[in-house]
């Protein structure tokens, strides 16, 4: 056998060798697994005694080339559990890979919780149904940003700041009147609450401590701005003029009245503005999705609160994130254009042809507790309006059979925030583009609540790696020579 045939010949073998090798290992492992699965089931039913159930280990051992890194184990107030690697990259070079940090906890917080296999969500430990229940919008923003709920006396001082900053300084409303008729409303969003900062530069001035020492009256000023922000450049875009001075102090009526005044909708339905109230409180945060992460990791860099809200408001605005509101209207018009009721829609959804928007949630793998909720909203705000609305209909044939549906149980995929909350907006008589701004609006105290967390704990930059998977060292080629 010549040489170069003899290489190729122990290559292929130790190629077969090694592949038989992870076969039978496979198969190994799976038995193991299986055996061990059921050693434990037969454990937990028979032999262990409360006393030897396995605790919590104190810190888990990886090992890499024969050496053993023990990391410590994290443990939550709701007992979910975390592999602290911050020191691991310090100790043996390697870091860990999360694309897309599916699997990453990228920081403590206090903030929020959610359990996305039992439906639950809780701000500051209070349960979202409750509080949708018994709070309104303001109080909330008031627990989410200060961590309890506010006394009597508190929460009116609160509520007469937010009051008082609904106008907006001439050079705000200018920069407003002077964007491009075609801007999108989340770009104007952004681009308002920028220079809402800019006319108040005492407030945002990118020195931590004081904008920590004043961030009250930043918090109060974007929360109570964002709305008037809004408002003006819809009412730009329609050519009409802008006004907060006729305002009541109810956070929502005045909002709607920011918005509609003036075009025969003066008079609001006390279950219209409540809906309002309900569908911001729902949004007002949801631990680290995109937008807030964005916001975390623009305030870690030490920016001040507008400069981070800005950020997170562009963050939103992507059809995966706050986007999805939007989607779920057109996909109802459409099917409502096409004299289906929602059942050849099913269909296409479970042949892959077309997805059920408003439908299913990376984290909620149960009911999202939100769409109870504002399910019921709904229905009332729309009885309080008068409004027929067609689309509604559609909405319910499309829920009560995909509940009852294989592909729809096995998925575990059940409404989600969206699904309702675009039928009521619409019905309010918001512009479809308008809808992620709204969100944008019930987001923003917990953005808020965010930086003060970040600002508080004195957190460092934030700063991921990466794995490079470019070229390498290459040269230069000259111009004229490519
Ligand atoms: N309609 C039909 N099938 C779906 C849907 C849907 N809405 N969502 C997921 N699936 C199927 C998907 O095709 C896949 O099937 P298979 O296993 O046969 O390949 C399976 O369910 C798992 O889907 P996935 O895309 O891996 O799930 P994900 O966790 O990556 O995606 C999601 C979550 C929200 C992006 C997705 O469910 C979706 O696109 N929903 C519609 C858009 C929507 O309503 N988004 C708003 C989310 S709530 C707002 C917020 O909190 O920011």
């Amino acid at each position: 056998m010549d040489p170069h045939s003899l290489v190729e010949f122990t290559l292929g073998n130790v190629l077969l060798l090694n592949f038989i090798q992870r076969k039978v290992k496979r198969k190994v492992y799976n038995y193991i697994g299986t055996f061990l699965k059921k050693l434990s089931r037969i454990g937990s039913n028979r032999f262990y005694s409360h006393s030897n159930i396995p605790k919590m280990p104190e810190s888990a051992d990886l090992r890499l080339n024969d050496q053993s890194y023990p990391l410590p184990i994290l443990t939550g107030t709701e007992k979910e559990h975390a592999i602290d690697i911050s020191q691991l990259r310090k100790l043996s070079k390697f870091i860990t890979f999360d694309d897309g940090y599916g699997n990453t906890g990228s920081c403590e917080s206090s903030i929020t919780f959610i359990d996305g296999d039992k439906g639950i969500l809780r701000y500051r430990g209070y349960d979202i149904s409750e509080l949708a229940e018994k709070s309104n919008f303001l109080e909330t923003c008031y627990l989410l940003i200060y961590g309890d709920l506010p006394t009597p006396e508190r929460l009116q001082e609160f509520n007469n700041k937010i009051a008082a900053s609904a106008e907006l300084t001439q050079e705000v409303v200018e920069t407003l009147r002077s964007l491009p008729k075609t801007t999108h409303p989340m770009a104007a969003l952004a681009c308002g609450i920028q220079s809402l900062g800019g006319a108040y530069p005492t407030l945002a001035s990118n020195n931590r401590s004081s904008d920590l020492e004043k961030f009250d009256d930043a918090a109060c000023l974007i929360i109570s701005s964002i709305r008037s922000i809004a408002a003006a450049q819809h009412r730009f875009s329609m050519g009409m003029n802008h006004s907060t001075k006729d305002s009541t102090g109810n956070y929502c009526e005045d909002f709607l009245s920011f918005m509609f005044s003036g075009d025969g909708n003066d008079e609001i339905p006390e279950a219209v503005s409540k809906a309002l109230d309900v569908i911001f409180l729902l949004h007002a945060d949801h631990e680290q999705n995109c937008s807030t992460s964005t916001c975390r990791m623009i305030a870690s860099g030490g920016a001040n609160p507008f400069a981070s809200v800005a950020g997170a408001i562009s963050a939103l605005w992507g059809p995966l994130h706050g986007g999805a509101n939007m989607a779920v209207i057109n996909m109802l018009n459409e099917i409502h254009k096409s004299g289906d009721d929602g059942s050849k829609f099913i269909e296409s959804a479970k042949a892959g042809k077309s997805r059920l928007m408003g439908f299913g949630h990376r984290v909620y793998r149960n009911y999202d507790p939100r769409a109870k909720i504002l399910k019921s909203a709904c229905d009332q705000a729309l009885e309080a309006l008068g409004v027929e609305s067609p689309i509604l209909e559609i909405a319910r044939n499309l829920e009560s059979s995909a509940l009852q549906d294989e592909y729809f149980i096995q998925r575990k995929l059940y409404p989600n925030v969206d699904f309702y909350s675009g039928i009521i907006l619409q019905a309010m008589g918001f512009p479809t583009n308008m809808f992620t701004v709204l969100f944008a609006i019930g987001r923003a105290p917990g953005w808020l609540a965010h930086w003060k967390e970040i600002a508080a704990s004195g957190s460092r930059i934030h700063r991921p790696r990466q794995i490079y998977q470019g070229s390498n060292l290459r040269s230069y080629t000259a111009l004229e020579e490519r």
